[in-house]
C-alpha cells in the first residue's frame, strides 16, 4: 500500500504517518525531515536548503524527487510508502508517478487532513520533538506522560524547529494554496482522494485513516 498524506503546515500529517507507521508496518516518507538532515550539514547545499525553508517557500523539485527516488530505491518492494509532505508542486506529482512506476509501485490513496488555518499556527507554535528520538510533542495538544521526559525513548532533551514561528507558518500555507492544493484534482480525477477532517482530536483521525487502510 502507498499512500499519500496531504494538508497544510500542522495538519497532523508527520504525527498520523508516524502513527500508521507503528501500527501498519509502514515506512514514513518526510521530505521536510530528509530536508531537515540535509541542511544539518555545513555544505553548501546544507545553507541552501536551511536559507529556503526558514523563509517558508519550496525547495526545488529536482531536490525532493531525488531524495525521495534515492528512499524508494533502498525499501523492500512490500514495504508500503506513506508520503508526508510530498508532492507539493504539480511537477513533484507528475515525477512521483514516474518514481512509483520505476519501482513497481503504484498509488492507493491520497488523504486529504481539511484543517481551519487558525487553529494550524496554534498548533505549530506549541510543537516540539525529542532531541534523541524525534518523538513529537505539543505544548498542549500532546504532553509526554511523565512531564519532561519522552515516552518512547526516555531522553530529557527536546527541540522546536527554525521554520515554526507564526510569520514563516504564514508563508508556508501561502504555498500550500498556491502550490499543493491545486494538485489534489489530479488524484480526485483517478478516484482515489479521502477527506479527513484534521480538526477532530489525533485519536479520533488515526481511527479514521485506520477505516480507509483496512
Ligand atoms: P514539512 O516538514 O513537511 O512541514 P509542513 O508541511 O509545513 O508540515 P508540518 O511538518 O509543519 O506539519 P504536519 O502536518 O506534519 O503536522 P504535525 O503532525 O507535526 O516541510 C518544512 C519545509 O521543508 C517546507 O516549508 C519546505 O521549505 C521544505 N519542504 C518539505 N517538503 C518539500 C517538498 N516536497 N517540496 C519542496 N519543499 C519541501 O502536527 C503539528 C502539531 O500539532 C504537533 O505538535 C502535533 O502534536 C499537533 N497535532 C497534530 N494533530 C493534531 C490534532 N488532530 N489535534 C491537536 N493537535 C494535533
Ligand atoms: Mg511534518
Amino acid at each position: 500500500m502507498n499512500i499519500i498524506l496531504l494538508g497544510p503546515p500542522g495538519a497532523g500529517k508527520g504525527t498520523q504517518a508516524g502513527s500508521l507507521e507503528a501500527r501498519h508496518g509502514m515506512v514514513q516518507l518526510s521530505t521536510g525531515d530528509m530536508l531537515r538532515e540535509t541542511r544539518k550539514a555545513n555544505t553548501e547545499l546544507g545553507r541552501q536548503v536551511a536559507d529556503v525553508m526558514d523563509s517558508g517557500q519550496l525547495v526545488s523539485d529536482e531536490i525532493v524527487s531525488a531524495m525521495i527516488d534515492a528512499k524508494l530505491g533502498s525499501m523492500p518492494q512490500t514495504t508500503g510508502a506513506i508520503f508526508d509532505g510530498y508532492p507539493r508542486t504539480e511537477a513533484q506529482a507528475v515525477s512521483l508517478d514516474a518514481i512509483l512506476t520505476r519501482h513497481g509501485r503504484s498509488l492507493d490513496h491520497v488523504i486529504e487532513l481539511g484543517v481551519d488555518e487558525d487553529a494550524l499556527v496554534d498548533r505549530i507554535t506549541g510543537r516540539y520533538t525529542c532531541a534523541n528520538c524525534g518523538a513529537g510533542y505539543h505544548d498542549r495538544h500532546k504532553q509526554p506522560e511523565k512531564e519532561g521526559v519522552c515516552d518512547k525513548c526516555g531522553s530529557e532533551q527536546f527541540k522546536r524547529r527554525a521554520d515554526d514561528n507564526e510569520e514563516t507558518v504564514r508563508q508556508r500555507m501561502q504555498e500550500y494554496r498556491g502550490k499543493t492544493a491545486p494538485i489534489l484534482p489530479i488524484y480526485e480525477a483517478r478516484g482515489i482522494v479521502t477527506r479527513v477532517n484534521g480538526m477532530d482530536s489525533i485519536d479520533v483521525v488515526t481511527a479514521a485513516l485506520d477505516a480507509i487502510l483496512t
